[in-house]
């Protein structure tokens, strides 16, 4: 047990309050990557689900847009969806609502309600619901007095508030940051709202905004933060663009010193929301999304209407081979090798010595591009050392057979688009790496 788990575990004790959840102790101990995270069991690979914001925004008129307001009948309709059209199946298990929830004021007892029109039956039903659908259901909250949207916060009430999600049977908190006091009261309401939550004794997975609110200020402690949140979010809110898309890959790639050695099982960095499926990416564009959110190790969060998606859009978001790259048991977030021109190249490190690898182009002018690079560049030079079998996943699945250390490789990348491969390496039946002429 590192000493700074330990420091935090003793405050625990001393306020006299209980963990629970050894269980989860345990497995996220066993799990666990150099810097220990959040004991809470959860998160262990990247968190899958949809989630309402980017899509669905704020909208509360049900009168005029009932289809697409912010309702029970919004949130049932996707579960349903998630089980009958294969979302389940593939491991996107969460389904979760973001702002504009809640009723204007707290109840007579200060906990807090849903709108009572657009969730006549309150979030406790909703969870039941969900939960008989084999999924788990995720809410939204705020540190500060009040959300962004203007809804009442959590702030003075963190215990209260965590106490009724766990009483609802809520499985996922999202806690933003707006509307705070001072940066010493946002850290310590994240603080605080993680040792609520675990003192429920529910399992409540917790999604923190805490970086992105310091950042402006001061580098965030991602150590400290391992240690209370499931993931965070570091950088502004998704669009559905191409634009914003590329500014948070610029921006992760030129943070990733720290960002990359902060992820690991049991928590995240969180890129935000796939818009994968909605109006404003290409499809080359939703294919680096989905490849470069696998390589970061991302929570795959779908912000789209699964009611009303094509075809083409859900077969990416349901390809099984890129998610097996997002959910790699070794949990190590991957990052920018190079950046060459207009080419970057990406990679991951991925469980029994496999490599993951993304080939961006960013021209946004012309045609597909040849981009040539040696194999032996790739997996920090292990990748394909001495051979490797490589496979691509994206636009298309495509075997390309045997490379050996000393070979180059030729991609054929879209404009905005993204080839990903997995790299195997060649071993003999002694786990020993050999040459695949020699064997
Ligand atoms: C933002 C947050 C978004 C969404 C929105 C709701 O601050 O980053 O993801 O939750 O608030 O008002």
């Amino acid at each position: 047990m590192s000493s700074v788990r330990a420091t935090v575990l003793g405050q625990e004790r001393a306020r006299g309050r209980n963990l629970k959840l050894a269980v989860g102790l345990l497995l996220a101990v066993l799990a666990g990557p150099g810097v220990s995270a959040l004991d809470n069991g959860l998160a262990l690979t990247p968190t899958m689900g949809w989630l309402h914001w980017e899509r669905f925004t704020c909208n509360v008129d049900c009168q005029e847009d009932p289809e697409n307001c912010i309702s029970e009948q919004l949130f049932m309709q996707m579960a349903e969806l998630m089980v009958s059209d294969g979302w389940k199946a593939v491991g996107y298990e969460y389904v979760c609502i973001d702002d504009c929830w809640l009723a204007s004021q707290r109840d007579e007892n200060g906990r807090l309600k849903a709108d009572p029109k657009r969730f006549p039956n309150g979030i406790q039903h909703l969870a039941n619901y969900v939960h008989s659908k084999g999924l788990k259901l995720g809410i939204y909250q705020d540190v500060g007095t009040h959300t962004c949207a203007g809804y009442p916060g959590s702030y003075g009430y963190y215990d209260i508030d965590a106490q009724t999600f766990a009483d609802w049977g809520v499985d996922l908190l999202k806690f933003d940051g707006c509307n705070y006091k001072n940066l010493e009261s946002l850290k310590e309401g994240y603080r605080h709202m993680s040792f609520a939550l675990n003192n429920t004794g529910r399992r409540i997975l917790y999604s923190c905004e805490w970086p992105l609110y310091i950042r402006p200020f001061q580098q965030p402690n991602y150590t400290e933060i391992r240690q209370y949140c499931n993931h965070w979010r570091n950088f502004g809110d998704i669009f559905d663009s191409w634009n914003s898309v590329k500014g948070i890959l610029a921006w992760t790639a030129s943070n990733q010193e720290s960002l990359v050695p902060a992820a690991g099982p049991g928590g995240w960095n969180d890129p935000d929301m796939l818009v994968i499926g909605n109006f404003g990416l290409s499809w080359e564009q939703q294919i680096t999304q989905m490849a470069l959110w696998a390589i970061m190790a991302a929570p795959l969060f779908m912000s789209n209407d699964l009611r009303h998606i094509n075809p083409q859009s859900k077969s990416l978001l349901q390809n099984k081979d890129v998610i097996a790259v997002n959910q790699d048991p070794l949990g190590k977030q991957g990052y920018r090798l190079r950046k060459e021109k207009d080419f970057e190249v990406w990679e991951r490190p991925l469980s029994n010595l496999a490599w993951a690898v993304a080939v961006l182009n960013q021209k946004e002018i012309g045609g597909p591009q040849n981009y040539v690079f040696s194999i032996s560049v790739l997996g920090k030079g292990l990748g394909c050392s001495p051979a490797c079998h490589i496979t691509q996943i994206l636009p298309e699945k495509k075997e390309l057979g045997l490379y050996e250390w000393t070979s180059h490789l030729k991609v054929r990348v879209n404009p905005t688009g993204t080839v990903l491969l997995k790299l195997k390496p060649i071993q003999n039946e002694s786990g020993c790496f050999q040459l695949p002429h020699l064997r």
